[in-house]
């Protein structure tokens, strides 16, 4: 998937078609919004929203925003409260995402929330942006379609300077006009928060809401799921870099080789990076107390894994809200 040329879609229905077929199947496809282009993948799927991070060259692990071709279909990923329908009503589809309680049996990959208990939602406003959204008929994980670090694309040629070779398609929709961000409001406490400032002012949320947006809480801002050392800790005690089990310890392995479990038998980045949330997910469902990890490589994917274990890892501030 990696190894071909990426193709220039244009927007033609078969192009549309085309493009969603590769999304359904697994792939990368980068895509206008009327923000900036997004790089999308199935987000229901872990192997594909792994390749977003692997694309990208993310050192970490962060949600993504998950864009929708319709509001209705937020209801069925996320709990709406009022706020969230005014604001659904007022906004979309456009440049506001709204960051929701997510539904337990909503069927997102771990890995497009980061395995939070909350999820962003978007519906654009871009036509072709839904044209493809409905023509995949799944929700699709999107960052901004520029390498990490860079700055985002608003143009498919933007997209293959930073992107070309490392993705199957861009969809070429011309000029995204925003230029900027959705603007990203929390509505997962009492409060709506103001998480991150972009396409639609603050003032018009407000007015739409009839109250105040709030600063985002420390342990929500953005990129707080990086700041929070150990945010993503299942109740097992994790013993990093092991070649071998301690007695008591379950053993995660990496690569051949007996293990209880394995990230990825073949030893393969992106396959471990979509294992990586079940597995935690499966300690805590089976009650285990202590688990060794075998080493992962620290390049590509690996980095991000290993932040997240390292996370995973760190000494647990007490509380009952440090999970997620
Ligand atoms: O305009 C946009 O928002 C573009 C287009 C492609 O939709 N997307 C975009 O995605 O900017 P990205 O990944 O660059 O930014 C997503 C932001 C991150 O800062 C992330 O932390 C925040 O959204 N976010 C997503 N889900 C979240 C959650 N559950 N809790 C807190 N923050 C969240
Ligand atoms: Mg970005």
């Amino acid at each position: 998937m990696e190894t071909g040329r990426t193709i220039t879609l244009g927007q033609t229905r078969a192009d549309i078609e085309r493009a969603a077929g590769i999304l359904r199947s697994g792939g990368l496809v980068a895509f206008p919004t009327e923000t900036v282009y997004g790089l999308g993948a199935d987000a229901t799927s872990d192997l594909a929203v792994a390749g977003i991070f692997a694309a990208k060259d993310r050192p970490r692990f962060n949600p993504l925003i998950v864009h929708l071709a319709e509001p209705e279909a937020a209801r069925d990923l996320a709990e709406m409260d009022h706020s969230a329908e005014r604001l659904a009503d007022a906004f979309w589809p456009g440049p506001l995402t709204l960051v929701l309680p997510l539904k337990p049996d909503a069927g997102l990959s771990a890995l497009a929330t980061a395995g939070l208990s909350s999820v962003g939602l978007r519906c654009p406003a871009h036509p072709v942006a839904h044209a493809l959204l409905t023509a995949t008929g799944r929700p699709v994980a999107a960052p901004s379609a520029n390498p990490s670090g860079k700055v985002s694309p608003v143009t498919a040629a933007h997209v293959l300077t930073g992107l070309d070779g490392r993705i199957d398609a861009v969809v070429d929709g011309g000029r995204s006009d925003v230029g900027l961000e959705s603007t990203i409001i929390g509505l997962t406490d009492d409060v709506p928060r103001l998480l991150r400032p972009g396409g639609i002012p603050a003032e018009e949320i407000e007015a739409a809401l009839g109250r105040k947006l709030m600063p985002p809480e420390k342990t929500e801002a953005p990129n707080a799921p990086g700041q929070l050392a150990s945010h993503y800790a299942p109740g097992a005690l994790l013993r990093l870099n092991a070649t071998d089990p301690r007695a008591g310890e379950t053993f995660i392995g990496f690569g051949p080789g007996a293990a209880d479990f394995n990230l990825s038998p073949a030893g393969d980045l992106r396959e471990a990076a979509a294992n990586l949330f079940p597995i935690l997910r499966e300690l805590d469902a089976s009650g285990i107390e202590a688990a060794a990890i075998a080493p992962i490589p620290n390049k590509g994917l690996g980095t991000a894994i290993n932040d997240r274990l390292a996370r995973a890892a760190a000494p647990r501030p007490s509380g009952p809200s440090a999970g997620a």
